[in-house]
Order: C-alpha cells, then sequence, then structure tokens
C-alpha cells in the first residue's frame, strides 16, 4: 500500500497467511482468477487494514498501532474491495483518500480473453448476436465479448469508471438465467412485488428479441449478475452495478430486479446447502417487493441505496427471521429493521432468539458475540419527544451505545427524513405531521438540530 499522501510514519508490510509479497506504491489484489493492481492513496491503521480484508478482528490480528504505509499484497474478496474503498475514502481526522479502479494485470484493460480459446482475435462485438447457448458464434469454449467502456458508459449514460468496475469484478464470472417468463408472475408474488410493480417488470421483460433491450442494458444484466454471484456467500453492501438513468423506461429501472431474479435460484441453493428452511428463504427474499413498493411511495429516491441492499439477501448475507432482518459478518450480527408494522419488545425479544439459535446451526464457522445496530432509532434525542412506552425508546434501551461519531458520508437527517416521511426532498414545511414523530422530526430540525446515527450493541 502506498505511502502516497507524504505521511511521516515508517513503512511496515502486514502480512497474513497466504498473502503474497507486494511491490512498493502498489497492491497486488486477486479477486477470484484475475488479478489487479490497485493503488490506495490513504494509510489505513493496522486495524482497519484487518477489518478491509477480514471483516473481523481479534487481538492477534493487529501487530501494530502504527499506521501502515509501506506496501502489501494481499488476497481480496470483493467484500474487501468495497470495505477498503469505503474505509480509504471516508472523511475526517485528516484521513481522506482515495482507492484507484483495479486494473487487470494479466489481460489488455479492455478486453476479455477467452482462456480456452486461445486466439485473442475473436472478440465479440455487443451488438453481435449471440448464439442461444449463450456462446459467441464462433468461439467453441466460451463467452468472447469485447467491451468498448467508453462507448458503453456513454449509452448506459453513466460514468466510464462504474462500467469499468463491472467489467473488472465480475470478468469472466458466471451469470445465471431468469426464470422462465411464465413462472415469473408466481415468483413475483412470492417475492411480495405488488401487482403495479410486477405489472411493469413483465412489461420489460428481458425477452431475446426485445427492442427495450440494447446490447449495453444485456450486457449490465449479465456481468452485474456474475458481478453479485461471484460473492455469494458474501456479506458487506456490494454495489450490483452503476445507478442508471432509470426514467428511461421498465428496462433501465428494472435492470437490477431482473438481475435479482436470476439469482433467486441460486441463493436457494445457498441457502439449501446451510440447511437454512425454504420459509425463512422467502420470507427473506420478499424484502424485494417491501422496497420495490417503498421506492414506488418515494418516486424512484430510494432505489440507488436499495439496488445495493438487495444484493444481500441474494448472496446469502441477510436472513429476515421474525420481526428483524439479521446480517452476517464480522463478530456481531447486524439488525435491520423492516417497515412492517409496529416493533413490539416481544416480537424484537422473539427475533433476538430466533438467530441467536440459527446462526449457530446453519453458519457453525461462524462466531457472534453481540448483536449490533446502526441506526436513527437509536438516537437519544429521540426521547425527548416519544413517550417512555412507544417502542422506539423500548427499543433503544436493549443496546448500550458507542460514543457517538458522525458518520462518513451518510447525513442522519436525510436518512430521518427517507425512514419516516419515504422522501428526501420535501421541504420540511411540506412534510406531514400526522404522528408524534413526525411532529418530533420537523420541530427538531426547524429548531437547528440535528439528528444523530447511533451504534450500539446488545451482547448475544
Ligand atoms: C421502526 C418502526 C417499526 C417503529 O414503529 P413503532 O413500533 O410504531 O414505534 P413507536 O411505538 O415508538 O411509535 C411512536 C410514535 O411514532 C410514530 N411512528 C413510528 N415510526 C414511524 C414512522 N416510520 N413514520 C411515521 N410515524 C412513525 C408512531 O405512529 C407513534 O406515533 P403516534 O403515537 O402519534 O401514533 C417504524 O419507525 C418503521 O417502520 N420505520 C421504518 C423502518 C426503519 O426505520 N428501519 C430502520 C432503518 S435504519
Amino acid at each position: 500500500m502506498a505511502g502516497a499522501n507524504g505521511t511521516a510514519h515508517r513503512p511496515r508490510s502486514h502480512r497474513r497467511p497466504g498473502a503474497a509479497a507486494g511491490d512498493q506504491g502498489r497492491r497486488l489484489v486477486r479477486l477470484r482468477s484475475q488479478a489487479f493492481i490497485l493503488c490506495v492513496e490513504y494509510p489505513l491503521s493496522a486495524k482497519e487494514m484487518v477489518v478491509a480484508l477480514h471483516g473481523v478482528v481479534e487481538p492477534a490480528d493487529i501487530a501494530t498501532e502504527e499506521q501502515l504505509c509501506g506496501s502489501v499484497a494481499v488476497t481480496l474478496s470483493n467484500e474487501g474491495l468495497a470495505l477498503l474503498t469505503t474505509r480509504a475514502t471516508r472523511k475526517g481526522n485528516g484521513a481522506c483518500g482515495r482507492v484507484g479502479w483495479p486494473r487487470l494485470l494479466s489481460a489488455p484493460a479492455r478486453q476479455h480473453h477467452c482462456r480456452r480459446c486461445s486466439d485473442r482475435k475473436r472478440w465479440r462485438r455487443l451488438d453481435e448476436p449471440r448464439r442461444a447457448d449463450g456462446m459467441s458464434g464462433d468461439c467453441p469454449a466460451g463467452r468472447v465479448v469485447r467491451v468498448d467502456l467508453d462507448d458503453t458508459a456513454a449509452r448506459l449514460g453513466v460514468p466510464v469508471e462504474d462500467v469499468n468496475r463491472v467489467h473488472l469484478l465480475a470478468g469472466d464470472g458466471a451469470s445465471a438465467p431468469l426464470p422462465a417468463k411464465a413462472d415469473a408472475p408466481a415468483i413475483l408474488d412470492r417475492l411480495a412485488v405488488r401487482p403495479d410493480d410486477a405489472a411493469e417488470i413483465m412489461a420489460g421483460w428481458p425477452d431475446p428479441g426485445s427492442p427495450l433491450w440494447t446490447p449495453e442494458l444485456r450486457w449490465l444484466l449479465d456481468r452485474s449478475i456474475a458481478l453479485v454471484r461471484a460473492d455469494l456467500g458474501g456479506h458487506g453492501w456490494l454495489p450490483p452495478g452503476p445507478e442508471l438513468p432509470r426514467a428511461r423506461g421498465p428496462a433501465w429501472r428494472h435492470l437490477y430486479v431482473y438481475a435479482y431474479l436470476a439469482l433467486v435460484d441460486v441463493v436457494t441453493g445457498y441457502h439449501r446447502d446451510h440447511g437454512v428452511a425454504d420459509a425463512v428463504s422467502w420470507v427473506t427474499l420478499a424484502d424485494l417487493g417491501r422496497n420495490l413498493a417503498i421506492d414506488r411511495r418515494m418516486h424512484g429516491e430510494g432505489w440507488p441505496v436499495m439496488q445495493s441492499w438487495l444484493t444481500l439477501h441474494t448472496r446469502g448475507g441477510v436472513y429476515e427471521l421474525g420481526r428483524l432482518q439479521h446480517h452476517r459478518g464480522g463478530t456481531a450480527i447486524d439488525l435491520h429493521i423492516p417497515e412492517s408494522g409496529p416493533m413490539t419488545p416481544e416480537a424484537v425479544a422473539a427475533s433476538l432468539d430466533q438467530a441467536r439459535a440459527f446462526f449457530p446451526r446453519h453458519f457453525p464457522d461462524e462466531r457472534y458475540t453481540a448483536f449490533s445496530c446502526s441506526s436513527w432509532l437509536l438516537d437519544p434525542q429521540l426521547q425527548e419527544y416519544l413517550p417512555g412506552d412507544s417502542n422506539i425508546v423500548k427499543f433503544q434501551r436493549r443496546f448500550e451505545l458507542e460514543p457517538y461519531e458522525q458518520p462518513e458520508g451518510l447525513d442522519a437527517d436525510v436518512e430521518v427524513q427517507r425512514f419516516v416521511f419515504r422522501t428526501l426532498t420535501t421541504p420540511l414545511d411540506q412534510l406531514p405531521r400526522r404522528t408524534v414523530l413526525q411532529r418530533a422530526i420537523v420541530d427538531h430540525l426547524k429548531a437547528g438540530r440535528h439528528w444523530h446515527w447511533r451504534r450500539g450493541r446488545i451482547p448475544v
């Protein structure tokens, strides 16, 4: 890792078993079978480095309190890469930097080489028809795709870096087919997708000859599925691809929903491998319908976060057990509270109990010592407004709060409006004042005060 910001710290390397030697000022990472160079321009602390790479910190993992600013070569998962980026680019304490886009070591940056074919000239243009079996016409061994990233990005209306990220993270990994169109209505129903959203999804279905689906959209759908699938079992937040201009039509609007549908079979297989009951699989995956309905209420404002959130479901990272969603990873189970009616103390207690039995049974290799939650719901300032017997206040009392730290890249005032009013942009004066909470949110902000995003823990 480079000390590119000129810090005075002594360069050190932090090696884990299996890590390879690195080169100065650069970082060698291996994603599945692909090797990359990744430049990092901010030295992470030893603890952050371990968390970024492994998601878990044990005392023995941390060899030093000093910052790491030597060079180091490691093995990264998709998740590690996302975490590393988040942590390296956070602001505060003067520590703000950049993680460059990984650059492929072994292949020309803009080309995908068919490994078995070994004929580098056999590229399939995006607009060239694909064979029914998904292979390009002239390559007997597999799919060969030539992607002009600049052109693809321009046609998709997104930054080229975002397209490059998909290209690199998905690599030539396996995609997954969508369910048969005839089966889709029943599946959408099982996923709690409401009739208006289901109708739109069916109307935009990526049929082979559909004019709604440009070659670029088809490429992105295919590679987005591969990108998420490559991290099956992962539990970090993983954007499935760029934020699309969704107003362009149903294919644009629901591209990541089609990816979700393609991954349902993959993730239910993963669940079965872990002995997870069908009922848990489907209630968990039915968060798709809930999110689509909320996004409709939010006139599309909610989707950019939802498209990343929902990759946790299709990778087996989140399980809905009773009232709460339980998110694997690290040493704590992260709790999420879906919008599904009041959050009574009894329902919360039952859900925690379910999780206490669920994780040791289905993920015996993972050891959890706490439940954790990061939310506007844990802001003690709410107690100034809510009655002592409110469910939110009772929920708060379960947690031991960590000291307040302003979170990076997240504005709690905006998040409160997301969850309480389902809007991010309505002026304060126009927000409804129907419930005690709604009045509290508005009055607090109008008084010039701010809401806080707080993090707390409950021992398992
Ligand atoms: C978490 C949640 C279930 C709590 O609801 P609850 O169990 O009714 O909570 P309380 O008993 O503490 O409610 C106290 C008051 O606030 C109101 N209230 C609670 N959550 C509200 C919400 N999201 N929007 C509007 N009003 C809300 C209640 O109606 C009640 O007001 P009233 O007495 O005037 O009717 C609810 O806020 C919700 O569904 N939130 C969306 C999901 C969310 O925020 N998840 C966390 C993301 S980090």
